[in-house]
């Protein structure tokens, strides 16, 4: 069985005395590319669809939050922890990967910029997570934006974000699936029950979800139904519930070298150990 210090050495490499060393994910410039469904160059997307917009407020909401999500899982790690040696400092690699994804979307944000209004909007959001972090549990917020919030943002980027911000997605659940593990499996743990957070943070999922994802309305006959409010607000809903969203799970898998059907369940964004 997978084990949480085996979650910790997956990330790992043996530096000197055999020691495990946190290898992180160096995130590059790219250039912008067609926005398409599946990355597919002869699948555009349409200007109705509201995708553009959309872009814009995930990869603005991200630039805030990344940074807000790495200061809560560090404020964690330097709380009471369960037993084990191995949480402090995976959750002190988690935390730093952060900074990483925060540069990704600068990146991104580069290449397709976001307008004045649209980070407003985003700060606001933010600075409602950042005072819900006050009131709870500091891995709790964390746990609930990632799970909730982030894992659908980035399934909505390998759809409609053509190929440069799928690759940046694809990278980025990587860790994403480690700290949503690490964070449920350390909240069950502490005796926390994660999967029926408190109505404010419910709340605030929702409001956020509303505003970055509200505008998305890809046709069924495109996509199937999934890329609009109603679809997106219960896989979100699911995944805080159970850990799991069936209908989902073929755009939140965490590896683009497999197909779908290949990943092994530890794979999948919010499974506990
Ligand atoms: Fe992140
Ligand atoms: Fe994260």
């Amino acid at each position: 069985m997978r084990t949480i210090e085996d979650v910790y050495l997956e990330r790992c490499y043996i530096g000197e005395g055999g020691k495990p060393v946190p290898a992180f994910w160096t995130p590059k410039p790219f250039s912008a590319t067609p926005l398409t469904l599946y990355g597919d160059d002869r699948l555009s997307v349409r200007e109705e669809w509201g995708v553009r917009e959309t872009l814009e407020l995930i990869i603005g909401s991200q630039l805030e939050l990344e940074i807000s999500v790495k200061d809560f899982v560090l404020e964690a790690a330097r709380g009471d922890l369960p037993t084990g040696q191995v949480w402090k400092p995976l959750l002190k690699s988690n935390s730093a990967d952060e900074n990483r994804h925060f540069q990704g979307f600068e990146y991104a944000a580069a290449v397709y910029p976001v307008p004045q209004e649209v980070r407003e909007k985003c700060k606001a959001i933010a600075v409602r997570w950042q005072d819900a972090q006050k009131r709870h549990h500091p891995l709790l917020v964390p746990m609930v934006l990632e799970v909730g919030v982030f894992l659908i943002a980035l399934g909505v980027l390998r759809i409609v974000g053509g190929r440069a911000l799928m690759g940046l997605a694809a990278q980025i659940a990587e860790d994403e699936s480690r700290h949503t593990t690490t964070n449920v499996s350390a909240l069950l743990a502490l005796g926390i029950d994660p999967y029926h957070p408190p109505q404010d943070l419910e709340d605030l999922r929702r409001d956020t979800l509303e505003v970055i994802v509200g505008g998305l309305d890809v046709p069924e006959r495109a996509v199937g139904d999934r890329l609009n409010l109603d679809f997106l607000m219960r896989a979100s809903d699911e995944l805080i519930s159970t850990g799991d969203a069936q209908d989902f799970t073929d755009i939140s898998f965490v590896v683009d070298r497999h197909l779908p059907f290949e990943i092994d369940n530890n794979l999948l964004y919010t499974r506990a150990v």
